[in-house]
């Protein structure tokens, strides 16, 4: 199921331009990458430790815990003096906390014998490192888009929350380098602009619907453009919910520090009965390539036109972990995980009725021929109903059942997960249909006659 998360990001957000590639640079980078993205100075955590039983603890969060209110923006000093005030103690023994300070959250490693390095924190570097390369090896033209799905490792001091905070998680960035002078230029701007995006400010508390052209006096057109490719990647690919749905704009404090412009996606997520963070749409500027070029001493300035510069970024950066998790938790409900055909794990279940009279030998070939193409699983025990039951709850998009009629006329009925509304179809034409069904070409309705089934008293259509 990641891994068709993945796939589906991937093909959406590299076929948004001709000029979007994927690549896979290294995960550990030498020390002078982050000397010059910021990263050794910046990327730190806020850590208070126990002066008694000595276990750490981020000290923003701490605050926020008896604050209900957000703490990310306030110095060590700051954190300090609020953790006096409030008298908060250490919450695993109640003892008394040291000072706080900061600790840098990259994974430190040696290069060879001497050379410092780090796990890479974020993907990103990997493509302002690559930049000049690829440029070279493309057409060079911008915009240019890298893209790099992968590894990225942080020192969490504390992990938690399933899936939503891990000290190595997946991922997915895309790397849009452009030229500042056009930063108000784009082509398919039309496409969206009524589009409305679901926008909360930093300076206000409600979420509002914006068309992106009535954005403009706040924001360029070509960060609008990708806020609204971004929204519909949730609303109409993914079908998440608009009212699950919210960019929200950081404000000067929180922002990370090489980002002008900040928007989180956030999805509602009913474990923590809140908006959280899945992904950022951010306007770094230039400062990333503009810091290599000094550190590194290459000459990143390009040429376009017989005019040199330094080209600007606009990152879209998504937590694959993050997405999956909220991905689980939007998408299940009565018992069924209604899951977007492209990133449910099983496409097809197939279910002989009864374990006699070759009905099973018929679904085990049917089953080997159609492994070959789809993400499908035999299930031969219990009662259908149950077996329905079951497939549902792990997402399965189509149930085939293999019943008598089958050995009489090889035809087999197929259920659908969401409608459990079922049609009887010929083999021959099985694959051919649940690939269109799965590309939504056509409907479950334009497969055929929808067939009687009884009810069961356990509410399962049999
Ligand atoms: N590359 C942006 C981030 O890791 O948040």
């Amino acid at each position: 199921m990641k891994r068709k998360i993945e796939n589906f990001w991937r093909k959406y957000f590299l076929s948004l331009d001709e000029n979007f590639y994927e690549i896979e640079p290294s995960e550990i980078m030498p020390e002078k990458v982050f000397i010059a993205s910021g990263h050794i100075k910046n990327f730190v955590d806020t850590i208070v430790i126990c002066k008694k039983c000595k276990a750490d603890f981020r000290a923003d969060h701490l605050v926020e815990e008896k604050t209900k209110e957000s703490a990310e923006h306030l110095t060590d000093k700051q954190l300090t003096k609020k953790i006096r005030e409030l008298k908060i103690r250490c919450p695993k023994c109640g003892g008394e906390l040291g000072g706080v300070n900061y600790l840098n959250l990259m994974f430190p490693l040696k290069i060879g014998s001497n050379d410092k390095g780090y796990l890479r924190p974020e993907t990103a570097q990997g493509c302002y490192v690559a930049f000049k390369r690829m440029f070279g090896a493309t057409r060079e033209k911008l915009p240019l888009g890298l893209a790099i799905i992968g590894k990225a490792f942080r020192n969490e001091i504390s992990p938690r929350q399933g899936t939503y905070r891990m000290r190595e998680f997946t991922q997915a960035e895309l790397q849009i380098f452009f030229d500042p002078d056009k930063i108000n230029e784009c082509e398919s701007f039309e496409e969206v602009e009524n589009y409305k995006l679901k926008v909360k400010f930093s300076d206000q508390k409600r979420v509002d619907e914006i068309p992106c052209k009535k954005l403009l006096y706040k924001l360029p057109k070509f960060y609008v453009y990708y806020l609204a490719k971004v929204q519909q990647f949730y609303l109409d690919l993914l079908k998440i919910k608009p009212e699950n749905f919210r960019f929200r704009e950081l404000s000067k404090d929180e922002r990370a520090f090489y980002n002008k412009y900040h928007f989180d996606v956030e999805l509602f997520t009913p474990r923590f009965d809140n908006f959280k963070e899945i992904g950022g749409v951010h306007y770094r500027t230039d400062y990333d390539l503009k810091r290599h070029e000094k550190i590194s001493g290459e000459n990143l300035h390009i040429t376009i036109d017989n005019k040199k510069f330094i080209p600007h970024v606009l990152e879209l950066s998504f937590g694959i972990d993050r997405n999956f998790y909220s991905l689980l938790e939007l998408s299940f409900s009565n018992k069924i995980l209604k899951l977007n055909p492209k990133v449910a794990p099983f496409t097809i279940g197939i279910f002989p009725l009864v374990n006699r009279d070759n009905l099973y030998e018929k679904g085990d070939e049917l089953y080997k021929e159609l492994k070959k193409e789809f993400d499908c699983f035999f299930d031969s025990s219990g009662s259908i109903g149950r077996r329905y039951a079951r497939a549902d709850e792990i997402g399965t998009l189509y149930c085939i059942t293999i019943d008598y009629k089958t050995l009489e006329d090889n035809t087999v009925t197929i259920r659908d997960r969401d409608s459990t509304k079922q049609v009887r179809i010929k083999i021959s034409e099985l694959g051919d249909i649940v690939e269109k069904l799965v590309d939504m070409e056509i409907t479950f309705e334009d497969i055929g006659k929808i067939v009687k089934t009884r009810k069961k008293k356990e509410g399962y259509r049999i």
